[in-house]
């Protein structure tokens, strides 16, 4: 069977021609993204709990148990040789049963730099809201999130913010979202749609040791642009905080004192977790 890729027509067997035409095209499939640190997942018992959660949402049947996905995730990881890399984990409708596929990629910071001097942020306003059964999950149908991203990219910005058709603050379009307002933080609530993200997760659990104060409620825009420090937290990036939003400055020094807390904590936790399994 022949297929046509990238300028080249390849004979393809059936079985890997049915890797493209499957749920590939559908963007029917879940997937996480991970951070391997010294050769070891950080978090990796919580995006595999997320992953089988996100396909029970697409009823989508992967047909593996954790252990058998652990190992090929450790065995894909030592046959690339980069103790330090980004881990990608998918499965997405096949003709008879799920693909399954792993890729590594040598893990690749932003520089130091970029931490010190923050994102720019712009948002990204939905004409209508999403069903956020389906944007908790992890699915590989992310056009709209992409889309926002390569606008707010091409015109200088860092990452993008979703707000819903009310206004409400969701979501990074890979990031969850933390406003610090004095000693509070407060980040959307799961009901508005956000990602049930790995390291939000993290964050706030850090919080709780630290006895502060996180409030998982409705924010606006005028929460926004009132917060005295922004941070965003993703699994690859970690903690990163945000300069301004829509051009505008956030609070009065980049990292705020509430985000290089939250990082430095985060940097120290992501060691031990990531030895745990
Ligand atoms: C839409 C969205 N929100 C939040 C996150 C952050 O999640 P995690 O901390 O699990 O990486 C991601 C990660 O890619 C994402 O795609």
């Amino acid at each position: 069977m022949k297929i046509y890729l990238n300028n080249k027509f390849l004979e393809v067997s059936k079985t890997e021609a049915e890797i493209f035409n499957s749920g590939l095209f559908r963007g029917y499939g879940v997937f996480e993204s991970m951070r391997a640190l010294d050769g070891k997942i950080v978090y990796l018992n919580l995006h595999l709990a997320r992953f089988f959660k996100s396909a029970r949402v697409l009823r989508l049947e992967i047909p593996y148990t954790i252990k058998y996905l652990e190992s090929i995730i450790r065995k894909t990881l030592r046959l690339n040789k980069f103790p330090d890399a980004y881990v990608k984990l998918a499965a997405f409708a096949g003709a008879q049963k799920a693909n399954l596929t792993v890729l590594v990629k040598k893990y690749q910071p932003y520089p130091p730099e970029k931490y010190k001097r923050g994102f720019k942020v712009k948002a990204y306003l939905l004409k209508a809201n999403l069903d956020p059964k389906f944007t908790q999950a992890k699915t590989l149908s992310r056009a709209l999130f992409e889309t926002a991203y390569q606008q707010a990219k091409a015109q200088g910005f860092d990452e993008a913010l979703l707000l819903n058709n009310n206004g409400y603050l969701i979501e990074g379009t890979r990031t969850n979202i933390f406003l610090v307002k004095g000693n509070k933080i407060y980040t959307p609530a799961l009901k508005y749609g956000c990602l049930a993200g790995v390291t939000r997760k993290a964050v706030l659990g850090l919080a709780k040791n630290q006895g502060i104060a996180v409030i998982e409620n409705s924010l606006k825009e005028k929460d926004i642009l009132a917060s005295d420090e922004i941070f965003l937290t993703n699994s690859l990036i970690g903690i990163m905080p945000v300069a301004a939003y829509n051009r505008k400055k956030i609070g009065r020094r980049v990292p705020g004192k509430m985000t290089q807390l939250f990082s430095e904590d985060y940097n120290k936790l992501k060691e031990k977790r990531c030895q745990e399994r």
